[in-house]
């Protein structure tokens, strides 16, 4: 069933365990996700960034959707990282669950308007807001180094306040896509910000994060985890042994069948690591 994330990360919240947020870019991640959420009977948030929804057209959308109304987990449909105001309405107009307004490359004023406009429209749709603040390393590589952790602590309260996010995301040092140098999740940031502030607060970046570090961030308060990176490799890994190990192979079902069971493994191992197994049956309302 799909619902948003208010009742998911509420339930994480309280009970100290954080749900995999798992982006989806073929028919094959996604049934992987839903698949690997269903067997370990846990809430699960399947994102499309913008784009992925490119690549894969409201048919990606729909498939997805698909399979998530039709497993009895919890599944929230997000956008991930939406820039732009017209990302947004498209997503919520295939029916998108839950958006991301990511306006951190923005001053924090036109953050917190962007943001505030965000939830207005997804509100009103009945769908969940994530924002951010801060930045992530990699693909937010326009602000450098000491710079991620660019907000203060009342600068959190505010935005918390004013933009009324479901979840808020924060740069805490961690980065996208394959591991760079001094990588690290801010867990004194992090439990100062636990202490200001409600909202579910959010990894981004955390594919390559060693397990301790991870449980150590659940237990100062992160509810959601952003993997997409650590579903690549081991997808990518297997198309690629596959087809080097057999040369006659030519049905795609084949070396793409062992990706997909590959990448639901490793959602399994996220969902365990995270604590979210067997989290499934709190009773969380169906979207719209
Ligand atoms: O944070 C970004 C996600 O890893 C999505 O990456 O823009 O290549 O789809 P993408
Ligand atoms: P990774 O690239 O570390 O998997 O981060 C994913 C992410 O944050 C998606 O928003
Ligand atoms: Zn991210």
């Amino acid at each position: 069933m799909i619902t948003t994330l208010v009742p998911v990360l509420h339930q994480a919240q309280l009970n100290r365990y954080a749900v995999g947020a798992f982006n989806t870019n073929n028919l094959e991640f996604s049934q992987a996700i839903i698949e690997a959420a269903h067997e370990e009977q846990a809430p699960v948030i399947i994102q499309l960034s913008p784009k992925a929804m490119v690549y894969g057209g409201k048919a990606l959308f729909c498939l997805t959707q698909e399979l998530a109304a039709n497993t009895d987990v919890p599944v929230v449909i997000h956008l991930d990282h939406g820039r732009k105001l017209s990302d947004l309405k498209l997503g919520l107009e295939w029916q998108m669950s839950s958006v991301m307004m990511d306006a951190s490359a923005l001053s924090f004023k036109r953050n917190v308007d962007a943001t505030k406009e965000a939830v207005r429209l997804a509100h009103r749709h009945r769908a969940s807001v994530e924002g951010e603040l801060g930045t992530i390393g990699g693909q937010e590589d326009y602000v450098t180094g000491d710079d991620q952790n660019s907000y203060s602590l009342d600068q959190i309260k505010i935005f918390a306040k004013e933009t009324r996010v479901d979840a808020l995301a924060l740069g805490l040092g961690t980065s996208h896509g394959l591991p760079v140098k001094n990588e690290h999740v801010d867990q004194n940031i992090l439990k100062q910000a636990r202490a200001a502030v409600t909202t579910p607060l959010v990894l981004h970046g955390a594919s390559n994060i060693a397990p301790l570090v991870i449980r150590k961030a659940i237990l100062n308060g992160i509810t959601k985890i952003n993997i997409d990176t650590e579903l690549r490799q081991p997808f990518t890994g297997a198309v690629r042994h596959a087809l080097a190990t057999d040369h006659r192979l030519f049905d795609p079902r084949e070396y793409l069948g062992v990706a997909r069971a590959a990448v639901k493994e490793r959602v399994k191992q996220k969902i365990r690591l995270f604590g979210s197994a067997n989290k499934a049956n709190y009773g969380y309302p169906r979207f719209r």
